[in-house]
């Protein structure tokens, strides 16, 4: 799977990225343009220096009396030379030199106006009717030394401005983003069961109509929901008074009655009516269930709870229950009814699904985790999978009608536990187990 992208770490790096490229562009072409200004300052400089000496050596040339005169002029103090030149007549012949002058640095013939050779630069020039010549030669190195050094200066700063303008740029991100990742993290850390609405005054104004939709649809969700709960609650508490009476009076007419067919039809038709009437009470569980209200305020020991649960379960099928429960309390936010719930509808099955007359385990241990285990056939994984939907039963005998472990799942659902089923039971070859933490805390 291609790994998921940080947006503030994408963003930074590009910004960083983009922001230095365009520096050094600006560094490179304000470089090019100062090269060329230095040139040209230079090649004035050389210039101007070759027509202010020349004038001064052909007085001094023009009055000397013999040709034996020192030809090198002289140096006022011991110190090394940019410029160098050489005065000479249209032949080549040497007139004068300046001290520290590299002959080989000139061309044999005097040159007119700047040129180049590969170490130094050059301007030549002439006066008197073009008999005295000049060539002054700067070396290449001394300008390219003075371009190095320019080009160092620009672009110093740039190795502190680069990570200043990273920090910056990741601050920005960082705090722009804050608000979003603020937002992201609210919506992870909330339950599935919780459909209050999002927050959205505190989003940028980009991401808005992302949470004003979002609400929205929560909204509908809740509609929906709620109308579907008050529809099964308000049906299953309509139902109740009929059905009971109804049972009674077949009660009564099975009292009454002495033939056996007419006997049995009777005991069929009671039957059926116990039957709706539980499916009613389980719909009411799960009405119940799924409204949410299963925490309560202040913890509850639940061991008291879970034994009254057994003690009841036990009045019907006695000899099967194991208890084994801690000594210690088991404080819970679950609310106690909530619970009373859960554990009945898991013993409830256990009893039922699990194999005729075996033992049913029930386990409640001091760090809040309950497990209810029985015996009976294993199923299979994809059975597993899918009991806990409504109205979802696996190939049993026992009446029902697939919704108990619909209602479990509702109740840890909206106290945020988690419900594990398992079958085989953990240390047996077979049978089923129920197994969740009761714990819920602050
Ligand atoms: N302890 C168990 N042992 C074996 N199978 C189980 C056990 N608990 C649940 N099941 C399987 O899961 C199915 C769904 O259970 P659920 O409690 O939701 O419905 P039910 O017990 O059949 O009916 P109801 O609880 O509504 O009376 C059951 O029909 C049964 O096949
Ligand atoms: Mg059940």
């Amino acid at each position: 799977m291609k790994g998921k992208r940080s947006l503030q770490r994408t963003l930074s790096l590009g910004l960083t990225a983009g922001v230095t490229v365009l520096w050094l562009l600006g560094v490179l072409a304000s470089g090019m343009v100062a090269q060329h200004e230095m040139e040209e300052v230079f090649d004035s400089a050389l210039q101007e220096t070759a027509q202010r000496i020349l004038p001064l050596a052909v007085t001094d040339i023009l009055s000397r009396e013999s040709d034996r005169v020192q030809k090198t002029a002289p140096a006022m103090a011991d110190h090394d030379e940019y410029l160098t030149y050489l005065i000479r007549d249209a032949s080549g012949t040497v007139l004068l030199q300046s001290h520290d002058v590299d002959l080989s640095v000139f061309n044999e013939r005097p040159g007119n106006g700047f040129y180049n050779t590969a170490t130094h630069r050059l301007y030549g020039t002439s006066a008197v009717s073009q008999t005295i010549f000049i060539d002054i030669a700067e070396p290449l190195m001394h300008r390219q030394e003075a371009a190095l050094e320019a080009g160092i200066a620009l672009l110093l700063p740039l190795l502190l401005l680069i990570p200043v303008s990273l920090l910056g740029v990741w601050w920005t991100v960082r705090f722009s983003l804050r608000r979003v990742v603020d937002f992201s993290e609210s919506l992870e850390v909330r339950g599935a069961a919780d459909l209050s609405p999002v927050p959205v005054d505190q989003l940028p104004q980009e991401l808005e109509p992302m949470a004003v939709s979002i609400n929205r649809l929560l909204e509908r969700l809740r509609r929906v929901l709620d109308a579907e709960r008050s529809f099964t609650a308000n049906s299953a508490h309509e139902l109740r008074t009929p059905l009971a009476t109804a049972l009674a009076k077949v009660q009564r007419l099975k009292a009454d009655l002495s033939e056996t067919p007419s006997l049995r039809k009777v005991a069929e038709i009671e039957a059926s009516l116990q039957g709706l009437s539980r499916l009613s009470q389980k719909l009411l569980e799960l009405a119940k269930a799924e409204g949410g209200g299963v925490l309560s305020e202040t913890p509850y020991n639940l061991v008291p709870v879970l034994e009254t649960v057994v003690s009841d379960c036990e009045r019907e099928e006695p000899g099967r229950l194991i208890l084994q429960r801690s000594d210690a309390p088991v404080n819970s936010l679950l609310n106690p009814d909530a619970f009373a719930i859960l554990v009945r509808n898991l013993i409830d099955n256990a009893l039922k699904h699990g194999e005729q007359g075996s033992p049913v385990k029930v386990a409640l241990s001091a760090d809040g985790k309950l497990a209810v285990t029985n015996r009976g056939t294993a199923l299979g994984p994809d059975e597993l999978a899918g009991l806990r939907k409504r109205f979802v039963r696996s190939h049993t005998q026992a009446p029902g009608s697939g919704i108990g472990l619909a209602i479990v799942d509702a109740i840890v659902e909206g106290a945020g536990l988690h419900l594990v089923l398992r079958s085989p039971a953990p240390e047996q070859q077979d049978g089923f187990q129920a197994e969740l933490n009761v714990v819920v805390s602050r």
